[in-house]
């Protein structure tokens, strides 16, 4: 396959700034490790977890990074990429992914799941880990019955670990007054932060050096600003960089200036 211009331009051996990385490549920022530390607690002691950040600052790859270490023959991991699909669909899908076909009546439903998730701890002796990502969608209905789950699960011996990951408003969400008790069993919280200056340069060095170039590519003050436009924020920086590149490809220039930095950021926040 042959590389875009621009990654050839700077003598690149792959595209950086790409979507999919592996989790082994991941860049390991302080928050980063952190939050892969605290979804680790959450699978260990079977607790509820809750992890929030802003849009692109990288829940969703520490929650990959996380899932890439377990033991498949010991973890039984249902990952709900996005919650919007009603009140049934919470059980339906545990159900599911547990291997049975879902009970039409809601009161058999919850049951079932709760048996299910039982037999899979004490029987198949996998724990059963629930990653409920873009938590922030889900509905107060939805809430509820994750608590009733909780409930039924966390009382007694058998249980499995859950994890909430959203944008900041879960928090809140989670906070009001009816979701009180659902809020009380939450074990851990943590926020990934976005990047500081720092962090972005290291980001960038980081990606490159994934792309076979050790040598600088980016001046400090186009670092600066990158980061600023980005908000210190990955996908954002991911964005930015590659704009910033193209635009010293089209210039055949073999460094990043801040005058391309200027160029990507225009084209970032032009609306
Ligand atoms: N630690 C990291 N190392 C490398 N790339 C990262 C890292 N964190 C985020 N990214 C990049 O930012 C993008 C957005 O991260 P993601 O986890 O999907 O954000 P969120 O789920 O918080 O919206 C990823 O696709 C990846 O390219
Ligand atoms: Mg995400």
């Amino acid at each position: 396959m042959s590389l875009p211009p621009w990654v050839a331009h700077f003598g690149l051996e792959k595209t950086p700034f790409g979507k999919s990385i592996a989790p082994g490549d991941l860049f390991a920022r302080p928050a980063h490790v952190e939050a892969v530390a605290r979804i680790n607690f959450c699978v260990a002691e079977s607790a509820l977890g809750v992890i929030v950040g802003d849009v692109g600052a990288g829940k969703t790859v520490s929650v990959r990074a996380a899932v890439s270490v377990l033991d498949p023959t010991r973890h039984q991991v249902i990952y709900i990429a996005n919650p919007a699909f009603g009140t049934r669909g919470l059980y339906v899908t545990i159900v599911r992914a547990l291997g049975a076909e879902p009970r039409y009546l809601k009161a058999e439903l919850m049951a079932q799941a709760t048996d299910l998730l039982a037999a899979e701890e004490d029987e198949r002796h996998r724990r059963v880990v629930m990653i409920c990502d873009e938590a922030h969608l889900l509905e107060p209905a939805q809430l509820e019955e994750l608590r009733l789950l909780t409930n039924a699960q966390m009382d007694s011996a058998s249980s499995f670990a859950g994890i909430l990951v959203g944008q900041p408003t879960l928090s809140r969400q989670l906070r009001m007054g009816t979701f009180a008790a659902l809020d009380q069993r939450i074990a851990t919280r943590f926020a990934v932060k976005a990047m500081d200056i720092g962090e972005s340069a290291a980001y960038l060095r980081h990606h490159l050096a994934l792309a076979g170039r050790q040598e600088p590519l980016f001046a400090d003050d186009a670092i600066a600003r990158l980061h600023r436009v980005a908000n210190g924020l990955p996908r954002m920086l991911n964005n930015a960089a590659i704009a910033a590149m193209i635009a010293a490809a089209t210039d055949g220039k073999d460094l990043i200036d801040d005058a391309c930095a200027k160029k990507a950021a225009a084209e970032l926040t032009r609306d």
